[in-house]
């Protein structure tokens, strides 16, 4: 048995078991690279449909697709080893039937390999969660924010800041805990709001947005690397990798200009001949 083989993923249960134990610490990425540099200090890492945003430059969240999702998400297993790979649901695969959800939830598992899957939804979503965990589909839920549905609630803005809107919000973290969720994922929520949804319920809450009081937190790679160019307010930067990355690329076009790239280290030189 190879040092490679002791060392054994993380899963669903592995996650759910963690509830009010220790924080749970998750990152997306997207990439095999990144994936290799996340799994080394996360416990899951999330393949978000925000990939759409963040690789592809798109508005929102809504155009992306399938197949998009099953390409990284490949990647992202080829790149890790420990953590708990969980891909993303993309907006039109898991909300028309609970068989729609189970056929192409089935096609992400089966293609990537990943542990679990995530979709949007709160209680409209209950039934469909209760029917991929009973056919063996581990599913994160998320609700507060759901970005897919932005053509309906206009704008990305946070929930639950007037308490009297709190209702809702709460029955969603309850109705998807209830039908069997392994994790919820609750986005820009009222803090408050989210640390007494974290109380109310069995599963970790995983917060973007919402209270330290949750489980775990995540965020998306690129916004705490400082390589998006706007981040929303709950994002904290701990990195300014756009700026290095630029110096870089300049450093290059400069030497390429002067014709100092490539040097004599980067050529191949003759072979040299036996006398
Ligand atoms: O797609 C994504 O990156 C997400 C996180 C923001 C939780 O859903």
């Amino acid at each position: 048995m190879s040092a490679q083989d002791d060392i054994k993923r993380l899963t669903a249960p592995d996650i759910l078991a963690r509830k009010s134990v220790e924080p749970i610490v998750c990152l997306t990425s997207y990439h095999a690279h990144t994936a290799r540099l996340v799994d080394r200090h996360c416990d899951l890492i999330l393949v978000g449909d925000s990939l759409g945003m963040v690789m592809h430059g798109l508005e929102t969240t809504v155009p992306v697709t399938l197949d998009m999702m099953i390409l990284q998400g490949l990647a992202v297993m080829r790149g890790s080893r420990r953590a708990l790979v969980v891909v993303d649901m993309p907006f039109g695969s898991y909300e028309g039937s609970k068989e729609q959800a189970f056929a192409n939830a089935a096609r992400v598992l089966k293609e990537t390999g990943c542990g679990a899957i995530k979709l949007e939804g709160g209680r409209r979503m209950a039934e469909t969660i209760s029917f991929l965990v009973e056919r063996g589909v581990p599913v994160m839920a998320h609700v507060g924010l759901t970005p897919q549905s932005i053509n309906v609630i206009g704008s990305f803005r946070a929930q639950g800041r007037d308490k009297a809107d709190w209702g809702p919000i709460e029955e969603d973290a309850l109705a998807v805990a209830g039908a069997g969720a392994f994790a919820v994922v609750i986005e820009a929520v009222a803090e408050p709001l989210a640390r007494k949804i974290t109380k109310a319920i069995a599963i970790p809450t995983i917060g973007i947005g919402a209270s330290p009081a949750c489980d775990g937190q995540i965020l998306v790679l690129e916004d705490l690397l400082g390589l998006s160019s706007r981040v929303p307010k709950f994002v904290k930067r701990y990195g300014t990798l756009g700026p290095s990355i630029e110096a870089a690329i300049a450093a290059y076009a400069k030497d390429v200009r002067a014709r100092v790239f490539p040097g004599p280290d980067h050529v191949y030189a003759m072979k040299s001949k036996p006398k």
